[in-house]
């Protein structure tokens, strides 16, 4: 048995071969059935003439749908007329499972085919961006281990949150009020005190109501934590694992990334360092730039428009105002104003890809900011322990891989960066 990769890489031309797949297209002209099979690494054309199968077999294959799984046996041969530039000459050919009309036809709406995700994921498009993904999450675990964390992994179901209450999904855990994780923060800052370099990548939840091209509710989030380091050694690790996962698609998905749009060249040159820049340096590029916003505003899609318009990589921001910063990011010993966290923005309207700071020790800190935002200092205590005890300077950060995903691929709409979305309209199928 061989896959379609090998027979489209010329490695099997003259030879006797058995494939699996599906049916993509049909199209019987004369005597001849040209089957077009999909397997999980492309698409190849069957040539089928009567005669050289069964007259059973050729009427079965003439008569199958799309999507009907079949074995075909045969000779590969290279024929210019083939798309891909080669096909099999079936001397055997077996339908497996003749399927029913298939639903998803051309020129479907995006609503319908999300409708039926669960046929779509079987698309060109969508196994291509799922060979993308697979190489990406390859390379996030391959860049830590690389660089000596360790995989470690916090709880799903939490008693409080880490990123305010605004976005917390609640959950009703045997009568008691339960959350599902915004981040592994408060969990990362435990086991960092024990392990020193951790990471983890896992899904993370967002009650977030706002329906744009880059949200999602259920996402997975790539997060890393260090002990004994501030601010500027976690930005190394932002660029650094960027940079690696652009690297790896560039070199072992080059053909994936050439139809979506982008090039392997492109992203191969994201290389760190990335440009840096202040909070309020970015305000007076923004302000040249004719764009106003008030002071400690997030930046939002317009803003992250203006400052990574031309630019090639992503930049980053750092030094936001510490207010509506969330409560565990540091002070800046330099200026109380600001926190020292910072913000990956990528452009092509993505945005924010990696959010990340140096973490508050100060235990007094800690407790007057989440009482300043309304939350109970109560729920954390366990969380203050972690400063109690041998507390060490630390910086982390998260990242949305979907985001990276995204902007990696050009895709105009975060949805397709996941198999089965999850947005505040749906959560089916
Ligand atoms: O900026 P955020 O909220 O930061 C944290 O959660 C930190 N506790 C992470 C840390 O320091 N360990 O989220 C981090 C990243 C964002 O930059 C964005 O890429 C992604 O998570 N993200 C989302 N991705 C998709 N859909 C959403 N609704 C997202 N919300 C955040
Ligand atoms: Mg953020």
């Amino acid at each position: 048995m061989v896959h379609i990769k090998d027979i489209l890489e010329g490695k099997l031309t003259g030879r006797e071969v058995e494939l699996k797949g599906w049916i993509y297209r049909t199209r019987t002209v004369g005597g001849k059935v040209f089957v077009v099979v999909r397997d999980s690494t492309g698409i190849l054309q069957v040539a089928i003439t009567k005669g050289e199968v069964s007259p059973e077999q050729f009427e079965a294959a003439a008569k199958a749908l799309i999507e009907s799984a079949v074995t075909v046996s045969g000779t590969v041969v290279a024929d210019k007329r083939a798309p891909g530039g080669y096909e099999i000459r079936a001397k055997d050919v077996l339908v497996v499972s003749f399927a029913e009309k298939f639903p998803i036809s051309e020129d479907q709406s995006e609503e319908f085919l999300l409708d039926v995700r669960h046929l779509w994921v079987r698309s060109q498009r969508m196994t291509q961006i799922l060979r993308v993904r697979h190489t990406v999450f390859g390379a996030v675990h391959q860049y830590f281990r690389g660089q000596g964390f360790w995989e470690v992994h916090p709880p799903m179901i939490t008693p409080a949150g880490s990123e305010g209450g605004a976005t917390l999904f609640e959950m009703d855990y045997f009568g008691r009020k339960a959350y599902l994780t915004q981040s592994w923060q408060l969990y990362a800052e435990a086991l960092v005190l024990a392990m020193e370099k951790v990471y983890y990548i896992g899904p993370s939840f967002r009650a977030e109501k706002s329906r744009t091209t880059r949200h999602l509710t259920e996402y997975w989030h790539a997060e890393m934590e260090q002990a004994w380091v501030g601010m500027d050694e976690a930005i190394r690790h932002a660029e650094g694992v960027i940079s690696a996962a652009c690297a790896r698609v560039a070199e072992e998905r080059p053909e994936e990334v050439k139809t979506f749009g982008r090039t392997p060249e492109f992203l191969k040159a994201v290389t760190p360092p990335f440009e840096r820049i202040r909070y309020d340096d970015a305000l007076k590029v923004l302000k040249s730039k004719g764009i106003e916003i008030e002071w400690g505003k997030d930046l939002r899609t317009l803003e992250e428009r203006a400052l990574t318009e031309g630019k090639t990589k992503p930049v980053v921001v750092t030094h936001y105002p510490v207010v509506s910063q969330a409560f565990y990011k540091r002070r800046d010993p330099q200026d109380p104003k600001y926190v020292l966290g910072f913000d990956v923005i990528a452009g092509d309207d993505v945005g924010e890809i990696v959010g990340g700071s140096e973490r508050e020790t100060d235990l007094e800190v800690l407790r007057k900011s989440l009482a300043d935002q309304g939350e109970d200092p109560k729920a954390y205590d366990w969380y203050f322990d972690t400063r109690r005890y041998g507390s060490v300077p630390h910086a982390g950060f998260g990242m949305g891989v979907e985001r990276l995903i995204q902007w990696i691929l050009k895709l105009p709409h975060i949805r397709d960066a996941i198999p089965f979305p999850r947005t505040p309209a749906r959560f089916s199928p």
